[in-house]
């Protein structure tokens, strides 16, 4: 087989590579190990920036997004059992989305199906050669059968825990690496939400996060410990230790129920440099892994892939290489400020298992100025609803 641009990974950033490439009439085989449905049954984020949104709508994938998306134009912090409240469209302007990345993998995904562009499934033992040659070769197997594709560039897209990234030599490659010492649990639930806002909540029994996918489906977290099962958290003592970490008039609001989906992830800030090695380009987790306190994640992943989507698109349609060559350092630029957010975020918002009075006093410091400081507030809002690129 041969196509232009074989992309590994059908998650958000693999789709939406897919989507805008399409659009200017450029050929993608997508190859993904895991099934359709597997790839839709996991939850993760929930938070669209406006950039974010812009890209989904250029990829045609934007109609049930914008009927179903809720606007939220703020969030609140609760801290010593009072809430602040950060005010996004009035300190810049700009206002997040809600809509799960569930939902906007299953748009991305129809919309590929729609155009006929194709998907490898269960694509096994994905492996990567001659990449830094102008004819890379990517093998896999799919229905027992070994197969081999040919193409110009090959996008690095699946995910923190892909064969891209770990197709680098090492000596090519630097890792930047935080590990933190604790884990959010996380649980869906189909009630509505404790608030029209999410409301992160810095408790000292621990973070606890209140989000939502829609009015009448919610998303809660509870900080944990990163060696803790969710089998040890039925759903009686997740509710109960969530109740001991909000306010009263959260918890007078809040609408429990059977957890329709329960897990941990792990928290943890990752850097590899540089994003592409030959002719393989490293996109979204594939490259980066931020911890999800300041819903950046899937937003990373975004605008890794307006980077990567525009350099590829200057290639065929005006023969420049110039976007490519400066494809990782623009793509890093913006990476690393949304690290240091979701590093920031995550120190003021959490316990530390080891920390000192003097760090607690230094969080304490941070959030009371953060409450009384309209700058802080907007520098906050600022990264929160994204920097622009
Ligand atoms: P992924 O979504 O990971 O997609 C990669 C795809 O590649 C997957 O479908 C995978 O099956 C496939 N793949 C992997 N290896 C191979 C291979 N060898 N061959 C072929 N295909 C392969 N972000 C937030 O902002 N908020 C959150 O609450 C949040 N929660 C998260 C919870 C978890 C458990 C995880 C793992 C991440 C979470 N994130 C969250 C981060 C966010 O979901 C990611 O940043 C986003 O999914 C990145 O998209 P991606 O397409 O780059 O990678
Ligand atoms: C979510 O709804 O899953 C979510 C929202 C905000 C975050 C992290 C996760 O910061």
């Amino acid at each position: 087989m041969r196509t232009q641009v074989v992309i590994i990974g059908s998650g958000p950033s693999g789709l939406l590579l897919g989507q805008l490439l399409a659009k200017e009439g450029i050929d993608t085989i997508i190859l993904e190990q895991k099934s359709k449905d597997y790839v839709l049954g996991r939850i993760r984020a929930g938070v669209l920036e406006e950039g974010a949104v812009r890209l989904i709508e250029q990829a045609g994938a934007a109609e049930r997004l914008h009927q179903q998306g809720l606007i939220h134009d703020g969030t609140e912090i609760a801290f010593d059992s009072a809430r602040h409240r950060i005010d996004f469209k009035g300190l810049t302007g700009k206002t997040v989305t809600v809509y799960g990345q569930t939902e906007v993998t299953r748009d991305l995904m129809d919309a590929r199906a729609s155009i006929g562009a194709p998907t490898v499934y269960e694509a096994l033992d994905v492996s990567l050669h001659a990449i830094e040659s102008d004819r890379p070769i990517v093998r896999f197997r799919a229905n027992g059968t070994v197969q081999e594709i040919e193409c110009d560039y090959v996008a690095g897209c699946d995910g923190f825990h892909g064969v891209s990234r770990r197709s680098i030599p090492e000596d090519r490659l630097k890792a930047f690496e935080r590990v933190y010492p604790f884990g959010w649990l996380g649980v869906l639930v189909d009630k509505p939400p404790a608030s029209n806002e999410l409301i992160y909540v810095n408790h000292e029994r621990g973070f606890a996060l209140c989000s939502m996918r829609s009015t009448t489906r919610s998303r809660y977290y509870l900080q944990c410990r990163v060696d803790e099962n969710v089998e040890d958290w039925p759903d009686d003592k997740f509710w109960e230790e969530l109740t001991r970490r909000l306010d009263p008039e959260a918890v007078s609001k809040l609408s429990t129920g059977p957890s329709i989906e329960k897990s941990i992830a792990p928290l943890r800030s990752f850097v590899a440099e540089p994003m592409r090695f030959g002719n393989l380009f490293l996109a979204g987790d594939a490259a980066h892994i931020v911890p999800p306190t300041g819903a950046k994640g899937l937003n990373l992943a975004a605008s890794d892939v307006a980077y990567l989507s525009s350099a590829i698109i200057d290639w065929y349609r005006r023969n420049s290489r110039g976007g490519l060559d400066a494809y990782a350092g623009r793509a890093l630029a913006r990476v690393w400020k949304a690290e240091r957010f979701s590093w920031w975020m995550t120190q003021i918002l959490h316990r530390f298992p080891e920390e000192s009075g003097f760090d607690q006093r230094i969080q304490r410091a941070e959030l009371e100025y953060l409450f009384s400081s309209t700058a802080a507030q907007t520098a906050l809002a600022e990264n929160y609803v994204g920097l622009p690129y």
